[in-house]
């Protein structure tokens, strides 16, 4: 259950000789940008959703009592949005060390949510930086602290019990919530386990 992905991280070669890459943040990377970045944009990307699926062995739970954090399933015709940074390769590998309990960097297409309807600026420059190749952090069904779906009740039961290095799993979903609703994003997964946790303190 706390199988450490950072050398397998490592040994990608992906954006090898690249001096920016772009990476997509759909859970704690939206509201916890505590890494450098060059810039970053609202974006979204396609075929997946958010699911608070994935357990959390340490920042947001123990070996004894997991968390429950989030990852993306496939969905076909489903979009995802979260918050895209660019950075420099030196940044991937604390992230690599934050993203250790079974996530793995995957390369996806990412697509700017304000590049979209910016009619004054369509010029070819910008319509070139619609979308690009960029990393997402992935926990995958066959990773060892994999935890599938459940009744929203207890998902929501879970992640009110549980607190981990990082602090109260609670934190989490309370602060993924709130992210979404200020970008303006409704995720019925992410709205639903939200007001079971208000209902569990209650
Ligand atoms: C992400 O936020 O993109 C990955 C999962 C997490 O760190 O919460």
């Amino acid at each position: 259950m706390t199988i450490d992905t950072t050398h397998l991280n490592q040994q990608m070669t992906h954006f090898d000789g690249h001096q920016e890459i772009w990476l997509f943040g759909y859970g704690s990377l939206i509201w916890k940008a505590d890494f450098p970045y060059l810039e970053r944009r609202p974006a979204h990307i396609r075929g997946w959703v958010r699911r608070f699926w994935q357990g959390s062995y340490d920042h947001r739970g123990t070996p004894e009592s997991p968390g429950r954090v989030a990852t993306l399933v496939r969905e076909p015709g489903a979009t995802c949005h979260g918050m895209a940074y660019r950075i420099t390769p030196e940044t991937l590998g604390p992230l690599d060390v934050r993203e250790k309990n079974g996530y793995l960097r995957v390369v996806t297409e990412l697509h700017f949510d304000d590049a979209h309807g910016d009619v004054s600026q369509a010029s070819q420059d910008r319509k070139a930086s619609e979308s690009a190749e960029g990393l997402v952090y992935l926990a995958t069904e066959d990773n060892a602290a994999f935890l599938g779906d459940a009744p929203h009740e207890a998902i929501a039961r879970q992640i009110a019990e549980a607190c981990g290095a990082s602090g109260p799993n609670r934190d989490y979903l309370l602060n993924l919530a709130a992210s979404l609703e200020q970008l303006g994003h409704h995720d019925e997964h992410i709205v639903s386990l939200a007001s079971h946790l208000t209902d569990e303190a209650s």
